[in-house]
């Protein structure tokens, strides 16, 4: 049987969501995973570091006996985040990046921000205490098509955003354009990207076909055949700064079958197989480990894991629901197969 193993890799953009759902989330990511960055757009928001610090606890508690998973905890920026909580994130030592979410443009981003000069202040102290700005690429207006909204961003917001702040360390989360994966590899030193497991590996026919598909309706939306082509080519070329990121977004079965459905995919229970199973389909396995577990480390100045973990070419049926809560989940894949398993030694929690 075919066999992989690779540096533990980790996840640079995860959502774990709070309360009693929590315990039914983390241990996913916790058997794949070594460190994840996680979302804060929570209700309401963690937009402080007392906030941070209290989500990070109950997210220890909710973790597996034995595991050693580290959550990245990050900032919900806002229009008046004073510089002061800035540097109150980086003291602590547990925040490691602030999360930009334009007002509107996803699950939670009301208290998002409506003008990103209005940040100009709290952007320039996280520069200069060398956290991490990561952004939801998408401009919000009603009218701009929702196929658009990624592609418009980048030179509307985030080329004058980069020529603003020369120094700020930036990562453009779940890219989904051709267009994204140009302005990034054309981008500084200090730009990376990540890149989630349903961009790679579906577009849109996947979500509107022969159907609506609400469990592959995720922000930004799944694009064209060709846009993932651009995705796979570059996080298959080994370039160092795109690296994994799953945004896997838990919702309640009910709330994504719905007349309007939440947008979020989740693909915590089997992340690293679906990545294994797009690099495998490109003929790059051997670029997996880099992707995984070395480029989103070195860019955010954190070490390597120092353990591993083994997937093998074992076809795998995904349950058709999870429990989650009182209710239930419907993970990606729900009810087929996936076409790589982790091995049971890295499933044991003393493996990690
Ligand atoms: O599909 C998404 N779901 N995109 C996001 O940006 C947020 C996420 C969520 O929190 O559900
Ligand atoms: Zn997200």
């Amino acid at each position: 049987m075919e066999t992989l193993t690779l540096t533990r890799p980790d996840d640079w953009h995860l959502h774990l969501r709070d309360g009693v759902v929590l315990k039914d989330v983390v241990h996913w990511s916790a058997a794949r995973f070594g460190r994840a960055i996680i979302m804060p757009n929570l209700v309401p928001p963690v937009t402080t570091t007392e906030m941070a610090g209290a989500y990070r606890e109950r997210i220890l508690a909710a973790r597996p006996e034995g595991s050693a998973f580290e959550p990245l905890m990050t900032l919900y920026l806002t229009d008046n985040t004073p510089a002061e909580e800035i540097e109150r994130a980086a003291a602590s030592g547990f925040i490691h990046a602030v999360k930009l979410y334009p007002a509107g443009a996803t699950t939670n981003s009301d208290s998002g921000v409506t003008d990103i000069r209005r940040c100009d202040n709290a952007l320039a102290a996280i520069a200069e205490h060398d956290l991490t700005l990561c952004i939801h690429g998408e401009v919000t207006r009603p009218e701009t098509d929702i196929f658009d909204r990624e592609a418009i961003f980048l030179e509307e917001r985030l080329a004058p955003l980069l020529a603003r702040h020369t120094h700020l360390r930036v990562v453009l989360e779940h890219l989904t354009t051709a267009a994204a994966v140009d302005f990034v590899r054309q981008g500084p030193e200090r730009l990376g990207a990540t890149i989630t497991p349903q961009h790679l590996l579906m577009n849109r026919n996947d979500l509107l076909a022969g159907g609506v598909r609400p469990h592959h309706y995720c922000l930004p939306i799944l694009k064209r055949e060709r846009d993932r082509e651009a995705l796979i080519d570059i996080a298959t070329s080994g370039h160092p700064r795109f690296f994994l990121g799953t945004d896997s977004a838990p919702h309640a079965r009910h709330a994504k079958e719905n007349a309007c459905g939440c947008a979020g995919i989740f693909s915590a229970p089997l992340a690293i197989e679906l990545y294994a199973e797009a690099f495998d389909q490109a003929g790059a396995l051997g670029r997996l480990e880099g992707f995984a577990s070395h480029f989103g480390a070195d860019f955010y100045g954190l070490p390597r894991n120092g353990d591993r973990i083994t997937l093998q070419r074992q076809p795998r049926p995904i349950p058709k629901a999870l429990p989650y809560g009182d209710g239930h989940i419907v993970p990606l894949r729900a009810g087929e197969e996936i076409a790589w398993s982790l091995t049971d030694d890295t499933l044991a929690p003393e493996a990690s």
